[in-house]
């Protein structure tokens, strides 16, 4: 068998989740992949958890409904601040597995563009195609990309959602394979849902989407709101599996740049400026 690729210190020193922790029956050991390796992870009935390769333990740590572990040396796993609002439903909303590297999985995901043509009736409609002028910057420590003013107009923009809106977007890349989504709420004004998207790369050209949702919504059963999200990514999954490259290219000229792809060539230079080489295509030169 050939050697596994190595991943590049900037992707192997991060927290990445193996599953929602509610998927992990208390006493029986599971297996994973993170990067290409095989990791096993359990739950007692206490609720301590443990994962480990074959040779070794690992660290590891519970946040935002998922298991999270490392092979590396990892820093501190970004915030969600919102998460801890008491009246918010916190809803692992599902785990997918998609044969595209984690990177393409995070790009299409912060892509607005997408959205009347994949989830028509849903998150777009024709003919409103427009991705309007919207900022995105690093933040000052450069640790993240923030996506601001994104606006869009929506049919049905969340399980609440009794009518077309233009919704607004907040988007944010603490993680190279992470990105939460916040979207303003129907239920009130001055809040935001969060949806994010935490991607566990199982290999340089597969990883799996775990759905972790924080919303307002005192109407739905989780089961319909992740029936809701699943139904989205499963239309996204297809066109995903098609990409080619299946790993992201991170040089700028290697594919038509629009507008809104630029939170994408943002978040291509930030991959590139810190190393990253596992899961993508680095850039020449
Ligand atoms: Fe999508």
């Amino acid at each position: 068998m050939s050697p596994q690729t190595q991943p590049d210190p900037f992707m192997r020193d991060q927290w990445y989740p193996v599953s929602a922790l509610q998927d992990i029956a208390a006493g029986t050991p599971r297996v994973t992949k993170l990067f290409g390796q095989r990791v096993s992870y359990r739950r007692e009935a206490d609720g301590a958890c443990s994962a480990s390769t074959e040779d070794r333990a690992l660290p590891v740590l519970q946040r935002y409904g998922c298991l999270w572990t490392s092979l590396g040396t990892p820093g501190e796993l970004f915030e969600i601040p919102e998460y801890t609002e008491a009246d918010r439903r916190n809803v692992a909303a599902g785990t997918v597995a998609v044969q595209v590297s984690a990177q393409r999985g995070i790009e299409n995901f912060l892509d607005m563009g997408h959205f009347p043509y994949v989830h028509t009736g849903i998150l777009g409609a024709l003919p409103h195609t427009e991705v309007k002028e919207y900022n995105v910057e690093e933040t000052p420590d450069g640790r993240e990309i923030i996506a601001t003013e994104c606006l869009f107009y929506q049919p049905m923009a969340s399980t609440v959602s009794t009518s077309g809106a233009d919704v607004e977007y907040i988007y944010r890349v603490p993680h190279p394979t992470c990105s939460v989504l916040y979207k303003s709420s129907p239920l009130d004004e001055k809040r935001l849902d969060v949806i994010a998207l935490f991607g566990q790369p199982t290999g340089e050209e597969s990883f799996r989407g775990h759905m972790v949702l924080s919303i307002l919504d005192d109407v739905n059963t989780d089961d319909f709101i992740s029936y809701f999200q699943l139904h989205i990514f499963g239309q996204d999954k297809p066109i995903l599996e098609n990409q080619m490259p299946k790993r992201l290219p991170l040089d700028p000229r290697a594919e038509t740049p629009i507008r809104a792809d630029k939170t994408s060539i943002m978040y291509r230079r930030w991959l590139t400026r810190h190393g990253a080489t596992y899961g993508v295509i680095p850039a020449q030169g």
